[in-house]
């Protein structure tokens, strides 16, 4: 079963546009948790413009699933996750002026950077993942450069409209088969929803899901628990063996009756 990381960022967000102390990043850890996440993400950023010192302080002593902290190469940023200790590191490139992380990083034209990274994060013991774009060099460069984990970017499948979905989502899977021939650990984020997250979850060997604004803005509505509960349902049926054919069959209309699905069978079983 691929594990879901729920990416509270933005709640952080919210937080900082009024610069106050709600609503808590670490409050919705605890209730992604409750709804059945596997992981806790955030990315603390250069500019501390949503998550803090703070924030991964206390979440590295209350989250009781796996904190995954993503960052750039910056020393900084580097030094801090080093002393806190996330379960994993995921890196990932940074702008300032980007509204959310654009492409994936580089690794090749940042050998020199990503090795110091590696080397600090890898000696304070914690797995490493790359973001990176769904391409062969980079892939090859994640294995060469000692990375456990690549995480798929999959900002331009979401983004793709008509056939480009389908041309998107080979080059998804292609790039997955990839990533587990040269035995690293396959995970994919960014831009993913309640109906496009389905085939990326079929991908054969998907192991982990970084999902952040979908849940968030579904959250809106019926509350975080209830969000993440829902993104596990389909999850949960898009990857049982069972259930493949008849969610395929299902296409566009898959989410409404995945959920009913999951409603029917008694909710989450892994709350
Ligand atoms: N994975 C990575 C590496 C990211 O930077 C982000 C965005 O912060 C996500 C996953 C989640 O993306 P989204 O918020 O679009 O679900």
């Amino acid at each position: 079963m691929v594990e879901l990381g729920v990416n509270i960022d933005h709640v952080a967000t919210l937080r900082q546009a009024r610069k106050t102390y709600e609503p808590d990043p670490v409050w919705a850890a605890a209730e992604a948790e409750l709804g059945g996440a596997d992981g806790i993400t955030v990315h603390l950023r250069e500019d501390r413009r949503h998550i803090n010192d703070r924030d991964v302080r206390l979440l590295r002593q209350t989250v009781q699933c796996k904190l995954n902290l993503e960052m750039s190469l910056t020393p900084e940023i580097i030094a801090i996750a080093a002393e806190v200790a996330p379960d994993q590191a995921t890196l990932v490139p940074e702008r300032r002026e980007e509204v959310t992380t654009e492409g994936g990083l580089d690794l090749l034209a940042n050998a020199d950077r990503v090795h110091d990274a590696l080397t600090g994060l890898k000696a304070a013991g914690a797995f490493v993942s790359a973001f990176i774009d769904p391409e062969e060099a980079q892939i090859d460069a994640a294995q060469d450069q000692g990375f456990d984990a690549v995480e798929l970017h999959t900002g331009e499948y979401a983004n793709a409209k008509g056939d480009e979905v389908a041309m998107q989502l080979h080059r998804l899977e292609r790039a997955g088969e990839r990533v587990r021939e040269r035995g690293m650990r396959l995970h994919a984020g960014h831009g993913l929803n309640y109906r496009n997250v389905i085939a990326v979850a079929r991908i054969p060997l998907m192991a982990e899901l970084n999902i952040g604004h979908a849940i968030v803005s579904r959250a809106m509505f019926v509350g975080l628990r209830e969000a993440v509960r829902e993104m596990k349902r389909v999850l949960d049926a898009a990857t049982s063996a069972r259930d493949v054919r008849w969610v395929e069959s299902l296409g566009e209309r898959a989410v409404p009756k995945v959920l009913d699905y999951g409603q029917r069978k008694g909710g989450n079983r892994n709350v």
